[in-house]
């Protein structure tokens, strides 16, 4: 067994055991990628305040998201193709987080579906959901969460589009992957993968198919978007999911602050500041640039959270330092998850875990809901002077 010591220790073995198909889906930004290396550059720039000689027993990361207990405010980030990652991905995965005390975002895009999670499960989850044309999907998509007992729906409004990434469209990105000669090559080499994926019958879009009525080919990600999401979105339009949904409400994908105030008229119970992980537009600035602005301006309101470049319990004390009251961790998890399933997706939790616990404790703070912007230390044009 491998000493895990870190995130990129388990980025290193998921590399190796999971085809290059899906690796690569996770590891990509759209385009130039530039959004996808500020999410984490952005934050190795801001520095931590040292303190010393202050009683740091009895720490405690425990905190509340949308009025949920949680052990951190670390929530597992809708993913789309989990279940491609690792042979029932999205169930190891929820399984992981409930065991944690963390929340588990399952997205539309899984290979689980919304069902089988919850029959597979003990304590309910959180539903991610695309904004599709098809009213009746929507209404049951929102039914079918409810009847699953899920604690919150998370509505993402930063892909009526999907973002161009390059290596998807070389790979021929598709679940159940297409087999080509190159796949095929590449999957004879990720036996642990194979074999799983064999033992599993949960191989397709499980949201979907079955569900979306005249989705001619739901497997590729790309006709299946450009088909079906609702290019015409507006804020009127999300008004009405408000009313699908009566349950907690959150809006993901949210970088500017007029974006912020409507979400905030529309009833949402929280925001969460995102760039979808820097897979849409590319350019746009790092969450972790921009948290600050949004927080000033809605951050009395409505709970601001944050996703988008976390791979480290650091990570997760400086956004909420800055003013973040949760976060999401996706990829960190994935790692996890294709390294070794269930026990993956634990151990990428207690690596975060023990890093903010740890640091939390060196600069001098015991309450994980007491951090501020005084145990950071931030470049004074941090934010940028942007015309
Ligand atoms: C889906 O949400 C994706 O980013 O691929």
């Amino acid at each position: 067994m491998p000493v895990i010591t870190n995130i990129d220790d388990l980025k290193r073995i998921y590399e190796r055991r999971v085809p290059r198909m899906f690796y690569d889906y996770a590891e990509s930004g759209s385009w130039t990628e530039q959004t996808f290396r500020d999410n984490s550059s952005d934050f190795a720039d801001i520095r931590l305040r040292q303190r010393v000689a202050i009683d740091m027993t009895g720490r405690s990361t425990a905190s509340r998201m949308i009025g949920q207990d949680v052990t951190m405010p670390v929530a597992l980030a809708p993913v789309g193709l989990t279940g491609m990652q690792c042979a029932d991905g999205e169930i190891k995965a929820a399984r992981a987080a409930e065991k944690f005390g963390v929340p588990y975002t399952l997205s539309t895009m899984s290979i689980c579906s919304i069902e089988d999670v919850a029959e597979h499960t003990s304590k309910p989850f959180w539903l991610q959901v695309y904004t599709l044309k098809d009213d009746d999907f929507m209404q049951r998509l929102f039914d079918r969460a409810k009847a699953a007992k899920c604690s919150a729906a998370v509505i993402t409004v930063d892909l009526q589009l999907l973002g161009q990434r390059h290596k998807d469209l070389k790979n021929g990105l598709s679940a159940p992957p297409k087999l080509t000669v190159k796949s095929v090559a590449n999957m004879m080499t990720k036996v642990q993968w194979g074999l799983g994926m064999l033992g599993t019958k949960r191989r397709f879009f499980g949201n979907i198919v079955g569900h979306a009525k005249g989705v001619k080919d739901p497997s590729s990600l790309g006709n299946w978007t450009n088909e079906s999401f609702d290019q015409a979105l507006d804020w009127d339009r999300i008004r009405e999911f408000r009313k699908m949904w009566e349950g907690p409400l959150i809006i993901k994908g949210i970088l500017d602050v007029r974006d912020a105030r409507e979400a905030l008229n529309v009833g949402a119970d929280a925001i969460i500041v995102s760039n979808h992980g820097g897979r849409q537009l590319d350019g746009a600035l790092s969450s972790i640039r921009v948290l600050e602005e949004i927080v000033e301006a809605v951050g009395d309101k409505i709970e601001v959270h944050l996703d988008s470049g976390i791979r480290s319990g650091q990570d997760v004390l400086k956004a909420l330092a800055m003013g973040a009251r949760g976060t999401y961790i996706g990829r960190a998890y994935i790692y996890g998850l294709g390294a070794m399933g269930e026990d993956g997706v634990t151990r990428a939790l207690e690596v975060i875990h023990k890093e903010l616990d740890l640091s939390m404790g060196l600069c001098g703070v015991t309450d994980v809901k007491k951090l501020t912007r005084d145990h950071l230390l931030i470049p004074e044009d941090f934010a940028g002077r942007w015309a």
